[in-house]
């Protein structure tokens, strides 16, 4: 089957066609609103929704163009309806419902998060359950994935995300938006050891994340001077892979007590793309007796790939969604988890 798939939960307007069948991504296209975001130092919700609305339908016909397929090829239309900021949300649903409705096509409404987290099956045969690190500029949670639409949450961050500590520090120490390509860019010429950062969380029982003490901790040394880029890039990414790395071991030893199942572990997310984390989360799995996959860069950061392939993969286990679906601005993956902890 040919799925589209639609991505506009925040600032990338996305468009993909992928099949069920070798060469799956048929066309992915990402058209990034950066420049229009930079000035601002992160993302504005408003003018977010104002650039989807403008470039959404040029985007899909240019997918359609590439892909070499016109809308009567495609057998469902999946997109992003939630969690995210809700104007670009509803510019994507809005745009899916039509062509559906237009075509007497399926309907997908995919969760994001459920995007990232099945992005892997997309490039690499990983069978369930697998434990994931999903690591975003919005989210940061460990899950033991199950199967399509089913997740429990192990654990979440009490506060920021990895992403966003990553986007605040770069801020912090004079970097462009976003802070996490340019913090390992800058970092690559640092010394992490010469700007002493806390570790939060680590150590403690769970799996739980948190970053502002960190933020907080590289703005104290960034104001008291004498802080070269580098050497606060070096330091805050090397805080933010230790956290991540302690946090992660902990969910594996989780896994490991409630007799999981878990043969790999998988990265997904923005923060995913970046190198070192990925070096560091292979040591930790073949330390642990685990696979370790993480999707390709552009399958990490927001695209509309992953939506279509969350699209098949719903469609296959049966699921369609009604053209009366309302945009989530918050979807939780796993309600009970999510009630019990905070973000
Ligand atoms: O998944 P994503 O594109 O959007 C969200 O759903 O949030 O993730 C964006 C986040 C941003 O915080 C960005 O700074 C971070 O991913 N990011 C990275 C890298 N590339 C993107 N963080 C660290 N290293 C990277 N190479
Ligand atoms: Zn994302």
């Amino acid at each position: 089957m040919l799925v589209l798939g639609i991505e506009t939960s925040c600032d990338e307007t996305a468009a993909a066609v992928v099949s069920d069948q070798a060469p799956r991504v048929r066309a992915n296209l990402v058209l990034s609103q950066l420049a229009q975001h930079r000035p601002y130092g992160g993302v504005v919700p408003e003018i977010a929704a104002r650039a989807h609305l403008d470039h959404l339908d040029g985007l899909i016909a240019r997918t359609l163009d590439e892909a070499g397929v016109g809308f009567e090829a495609l057998d469902a239309v999946a997109a992003t309806g939630g969690p995210g900021l809700i104007g670009g949300v509803i510019v994507g649903v809005m745009t899916a419902k039509a062509i559906a409705f237009a075509r007497g096509l399926p309907f997908l409404a995919v969760n994001h998060l459920e995007g990232h987290a099945l992005s892997v099956r997309l490039v690499a045969g990983v069978a369930f359950p697998f434990l994931l690190l999903l690591v975003s500029g919005g989210h940061c949670q460990l899950l033991l994935v199950e199967g399509v639409g089913r997740y429990r949450r192990l654990g979440t961050t009490i506060d920021d995300a990895a992403g966003e500590a990553l986007d605040k520090g770069a801020k912090l120490l004079g970097l462009p938006y976003p802070g996490g390509p340019a913090v390992e860019r800058a970092a690559k010429d640092g010394n992490a050891d010469r700007v002493a950062l806390p570790r939060p969380m680590r150590g403690r029982a769970g799996c739980d994340f948190s970053f502002s003490g960190l933020k907080t901790a590289l703005a104290r040394r960034v104001a008291a001077g004498g802080v070269a880029v580098g050497d606060g890039a070096a330091a805050l990414q090397a805080a933010v892979i230790d956290c991540l790395i302690d946090r992660t071991r902990h969910a594996i030893a989780m896994c490991r007590s409630r007799r999981a199942g878990v043969g790999t572990l998988v990265a997904a997310g923005g923060v995913a793309a970046n190198q070192a984390l990925r070096g560091a989360l292979s040591a930790l799995a073949a330390q642990s007796g685990l696979a370790f996959v993480a999707p390709p860069p552009w399958l990490c950061t927001d695209n509309g790939a992953m939506i279509a392939w969350a699209g098949i993969e719903r469609f296959a286990a049966g699921h369609r969604d009604g053209l009366d679906f309302a945009p989530r601005p918050r979807w939780p993956l796993d309600p009970a988890g999510a009630a019990a902890g905070s973000k």
